[in-house]
């Protein structure tokens, strides 16, 4: 394992249980959770033989479950893999997981061709691969049949240099302009010594990723659009159950329009595969 890809192993098997808490803890993180799971549910049917990748400590593992699929779960970090068998048998799902193990993006190809109706890369895996990033889409592709769903999302260089645009000014004012121009041109927050180890994408460099894949975009969202303003405001919405209704569905909405794919600390995309013309 490299040097990178050991850095964040490492930092998920040290975070634990935080994972579990990331897409809970704020009307925002619930919102960002709604948004994904509206995707399974468009494309996950009952049946489906889904491998999640990166799975973490479960919660698209259990709305996999509950959309009536069988689900192959894996992920780089054993203590994440753990977490998830505890949260998935707490919910009561533990018959939908056909296997749990552990499994590196980059090495994907190993399960077989047409393997799957469906592969879930949710929260970042694709993230966590840097220059290794096409060669594991492309295998992502390779093991869903012909007509399956390759669904994932990544960490997203605009959204993400406003929203934590406080964060970003301390990190200029320590390691310099130059320094930083490196960032936010390229989205690799590999050099940042402290930081969150990942690779962010514009949604030119997802069209990039796809473009070699046997594949066709079918859906695209932000992660977040509106939800990603006023805090407060965010929080008293959410307190009124029916105005928190209206609001996710215009969000929902919103975070699907071309001009709010960069928008959002997250960017979701969805693919299928293309039957691969014969040689
Ligand atoms: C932000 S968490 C997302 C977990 C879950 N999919 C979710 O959305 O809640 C990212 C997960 O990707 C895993 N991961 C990081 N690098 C990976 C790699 N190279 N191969 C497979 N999984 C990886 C981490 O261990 C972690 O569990």
């Amino acid at each position: 394992m490299d040097g990178t890809t050991e850095r964040v192993r490492a930092h998920f098997d040290a975070i634990g249980e935080t994972e579990w808490d990331r897409l809970a803890d704020s009307p925002r993180a619930r919102v960002s959770f709604e948004l994904h799971r509206r995707l399974l549910a468009e494309w996950i049917k009952p049946g489906d033989a889904v491998l999640e990748v990166g799975a973490g400590p479960g919660r698209f593992t259990i709305e996999l479950a509950r959309l009536g699929a069988q689900v192959t779960v894996t992920d780089l970090s054993s203590v994440q893999l753990d977490l998830n068998e505890q949260h998935v048998q707490h919910a009561g799902y533990q018959d939908a997981v056909a296997a749990r193990f552990v499994l590196d993006i980059r090495d994907v190809a190993q399960l077989g061709e047409e393997t799957f109706d469906a592969v879930i890369a949710y929260g970042g895996p694709l993230s966590y691969v840097f220059e290794d990033a096409p060669v594991a889409f492309g295998q992502l592709v390779r093991v869903v049949r012909p007509g399956g769903i390759v669904l994932a999302s990544v960490m997203a260089t605009v959204g993400s240099l406003r929203y934590f645009l406080p964060l970003a000014l301390n990190e200029l004012d320590q390691y310099g302009g130059v320094f930083y121009d490196h960032i936010v041109a390229t989205g690799d927050l590999r050099d940042i010594p402290g930081s969150h180890t990942c690779q962010m994408y514009r949604w030119r460099e997802i069209e990039l990723l796809i473009a070699p894949a046997p594949c066709r975009l079918v859906a695209a969202s932000a992660s977040n659009c509106m939800s990603l303003g006023d805090a407060d405001l965010i929080e008293r919405l959410e307190a009124d159950p029916e105005r928190w209704r209206w609001f996710v569905d215009w969000e929902a909405a919103l975070c699907r329009e071309p001009g709010a794919l960069d928008g959002g600390t997250h960017t979701i995309f969805a693919v299928q595969r293309t039957e691969i013309p014969a040689p």
